[in-house]
This record gives structure tokens, C-alpha cells and sequence, in this order.
């Protein structure tokens, strides 16, 4: 990325998204609902996916591919829209990029401002709960409060099939949540982009007592606050449109777009799967 490069992006350029998979989709419809004159672009990068069982230096390889993928298509800023690949790239990409970076992390902070019984649970990936951010996250917010750590092999997969709903996600949902309950926790933190579309499921497994936050809302708040401070909001008064890619199958993919995207009532605008992706393999 050279600064002539930076120089053709505009306002009216699109913001880049990307994911491992369709978990990123739980922040792009916020920044959708809160940007709705925003054109995105969307990375799924499914062929890839799950990240959270992978050594940190293949994801790092990955985000790289797909940060500048994203930016010869012209985005004007990044959305790491991936608790994994944030905890293991975001201070590099922000030295290496010089648009500005959004990223994710586990709700530790307002979980530990929101817990009655002083712990707090949190289910994320192997790779967030091990890295260096998460452990100073835990230390900046959490020195006071209990906070049980749980890793959920097996989740992201699940949503990447569209298999929300299934018995065998509620099965495998109860395994996690249960040491969390056992241990008081009366908050519990999605850590995962994926994992907001099993939010009702756990919610209801976890019982009316318990929160459950998920970091959708305020990651697309900062997205409108960095576009802001940069000067980079799209001016145009029109319906932004969305930009699907992936590194997957497009005949497994996208119908699992269609119904997450879909899950909050948003409307499909253009889906650009396959082909393109093969410029990132
Ligand atoms: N959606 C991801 C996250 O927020 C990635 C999970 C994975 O690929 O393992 O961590």
C-alpha cells in the first residue's frame, strides 16, 4: 500500500469488512443499520475458516491477503470484523496500513461494569483467550473480577452451515455455557463474531437473569466515529449497496449470507461470491 494508492480512495469509496467466515456479518449489519449510505465490502473467508485453531502467524498471512485484497477494491478503511484475527494482527496491520483500523475484542469491560455476582464468563476462540490482548484486556478491566474463560471448538463451524437452530448446536452450546453458571457468572460475553447468531439460544439457555453482550453495536459506533475523525463519511445521499466475497464455495457460502444478512431483516443488495476470491488463494 503506497500513499498514491490512498490518494485515489474518496469519500464515497466503500469500507472493507472481513471475517473468517459469515461470523463478521453479526458487525457488518450494525455498521449497515448505522451507516446505511455506506457501500461495503465484505470478506467471508470461508475456505479458511475457523481461524481460532490455527497458529497466529497463518492468520496473520491471511488478514494481510485480505486487507489488501479489500484495498484494491478501493475500501477507505479496514473493519477486522474477527475478535481472532484482531487479538493476533491489529497492532501490525495499523503500522502496516496507513487507512484507518477497525477491529474487535471480547466486551470484558462492560461486563465487568454490568456483573452483580463479580464474575464474568467469556466464550471466544482457543486463539483470542491465548493471546497477549485478551490477557492485557483482562488485566486493565477485569483485576477485580472473576473472569471464567471458555473456548468453544466446534461453534463457528455451526454457523458457518447455517445450523443455528439444531439440536446439536443447543447441545453443544449447553457444554459451554454450563461451567460458566456453575461459576456464578451473571454475565456472560460473546467473544466471537459467530456467536451473536446463537445469541437468543444462549440467552435461553443461560436464563432471563444472565446478560449476554455481544460487541456489534459499539465496533460499528466506532466505525462512524473513525470515519468521522478521518473525514472519510460518504456524503452521497443514496441506499449503500453490499459487496459479498469469499475464498469459499460459492454454492455453500452464499445461501448462508442470505440467511444471516437476512436474519435482521436486511435486504440482500449484490452478491459477489466466488471468481474474485481466487485472487486471495
Ligand atoms: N469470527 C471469529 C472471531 O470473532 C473467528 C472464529 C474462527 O474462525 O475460529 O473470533
Amino acid at each position: 500500500m503506497d500513499w498514491n494508492e490512498v490518494f485515489l480512495m474518496s469519500n464515497s469509496s466503500p469500507i472493507g469488512i472481513f471475517d473468517s467466515g459469515v461470523g463478521g456479518l453479526s458487525i457488518a449489519k450494525e455498521i449497515r443499520q448505522l451507516l446505511p449510505n455506506e457501500d461495503l465490502l465484505y470478506y467471508a473467508d470461508s475456505a479458511y475458516c475457523p481461524y481460532g485453531e490455527k497458529p497466529p502467524e497463518v492468520i496473520k498471512q491471511r488478514v494481510y491477503l485480505l486487507s489488501d485484497f479489500l484495498l484494491s477494491k478501493g475500501a477507505k478503511m479496514l473493519v477486522v470484523a474477527c475478535n481472532t484475527a484482531s487479538i493476533v494482527s491489529l497492532d501490525d496491520m495499523r503500522k502496516k496500513y496507513r487507512v484507518p483500523v477497525v477491529g474487535v475484542e471480547p466486551a470484558v469491560k462492560p461486563a465487568v461494569a454490568a456483573t452483580k455476582t463479580g464474575t464474568i464468563g467469556v466464550l471466544a476462540t482457543g486463539v483470542t483467550l491465548s493471546g497477549d490482548r485478551f490477557s492485557s484486556l483482562v488485566k486493565c478491566f477485569g483485576s477485580k473480577t472473576k473472569v471464567v474463560t471458555q473456548p468453544c471448538p466446534g461453534l463457528v463451524e455451526l454457523v458457518e452451515n447455517g445450523n443455528i437452530n439444531s439440536a446439536e448446536t443447543e447441545k453443544l452450546l449447553s457444554k459451554y455455557i454450563k461451567p460458566l453458571l456453575e461459576q456464578n457468572a451473571d454475565t456472560i460475553v460473546l467473544g466471537c463474531t459467530h456467536y451473536p447468531f446463537l445469541k437468543s439460544k444462549i440467552q435461553e439457555l443461560a436464563g432471563p437473569g444472565i446478560k449476554v453482550l455481544d460487541t456489534g453495536k459499539p465496533v460499528a459506533r466506532q466505525t462512524a466515529r473513525v470515519l468521522n475523525e478521518f473525514g472519510l463519511n460518504n456524503a452521497q445521499h443514496h441506499q449503500g449497496k453490499e459487496f459479498f466475497y469469499t475464498s469459499g464455495k460459492q454454492e455453500t457460502v452464499e445461501p448462508v449470507i442470505r440467511l444471516l444478512w437476512s436474519y435482521e431483516r436486511l435486504k440482500v443488495n449484490h452478491i459477489l461470491l466466488g471468481g474474485i476470491s481466487s485472487a486471495v488463494n
